[in-house]
């Protein structure tokens, strides 16, 4: 299918956390028309084998062009580390922007506190980040102090809209409690879904712990992308935003412009 500049640009996650990816592109290029996909109905991804992971995106994918996409981000950490190469491989016409956990701003800014990145199993366990990580921190010097925290069931809890109250907290708390007494520098949100419990977060850490997450810079290399293939379009103040879902619940749809802080649509 052709695309041009008024096309939209297609985002995609395992379900609703993306939106907090998109959430930022709005904000950065409010001109553009944005289509989205969440895969709630195969959520968690986090917990798949790396095969399937690799699969349920392809669908995804091919979901997106069908729409007419100039370009695809993969809004989703587990997905761009199980695909992302693949996927490059294969449409290699298209832009294709991927979403890792910002350990370089972590690294870079970290004192003598520990690092944690909470992340789901598959991210963690990838190659991708692990060599990242490596990397990173060989230069700095602050291997010992990255703490990857896999959080198995907090995803499940935005996907069913519960992003505080009593539950969430408590949740959190028993992931974070092991880390409390000590100086944390920095916490790296590898997954998209957390910055939606973000709040709560901070609340548990402190508010002078930083919290770091990878959407502003997905986004900015997102801009840089379609500039340098002269795909922005910068007509008219607002473009469109379209969300799909491929589960049946019918309230997923209302949660998800509900996350993206856009109450009609
Ligand atoms: N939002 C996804 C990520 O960034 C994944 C969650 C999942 O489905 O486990 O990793």
């Amino acid at each position: 299918m052709k695309f041009s500049k008024e096309s939209p640009i297609g985002f995609f996650d395992s379900g609703v956390g993306g939106l907090s990816v998109l959430k930022k592109a709005i904000e950065l290029m409010p001109e553009e028309n944005y289509i989205y996909f969440g895969d709630s109905k195969n959520a968690p991804y986090g917990g798949r084998p790396t095969e399937e992971v690799r699969e349920l995106t392809f669908k995804a994918v091919e979901f997106l062009l069908q729409k007419g996409v100039k370009a695809v981000v993969v809004a989703c950490n587990t997905a761009t580390s199980a695909a992302i190469n693949e996927l490059r491989e294969k449409y290699a016409h298209l832009p294709i922007i991927g979403i890792e956990p910002a350990l370089k701003p972590a690294v870079k800014s970290c004192d003598s506190g520990k690092i944690i990145i909470m992340a789901t199993n598959v991210t963690l366990k990838e190659k991708k980040f692990n060599a990242l990580m490596k990397s990173l921190a060989e230069q700095e010097g602050c291997l010992n102090r990255i703490i990857p925290l896999p959080c198995p069931g907090l995803v499940e809890y935005v996907e069913n809209g519960k992003t505080e109250g009593e539950e969430v907290r408590g949740f959190l708390n028993g992931k974070l409690a092991p880390y409390l007494g000590e100086r944390i520098s920095s916490i790296v949100l590898g997954c998209t879904h957390y910055p939606f419990v973000r709040e709560t977060i901070s609340e548990l850490v402190g508010k002078e712990v930083q919290i770091i997450d990878g959407s502003e810079g997905t986004v900015r290399e997102l801009k840089r992308k379609l500039e340098e293939k002269e795909l922005r379009n910068l007509e008219g103040n607002k473009g469109n935003v379209i969300i799909y879902n491929s589960s049946e619940n019918e309230e997923i749809i209302a949660l998800s412009y509900k996350l993206l802080g856009m109450t009609n649509r």
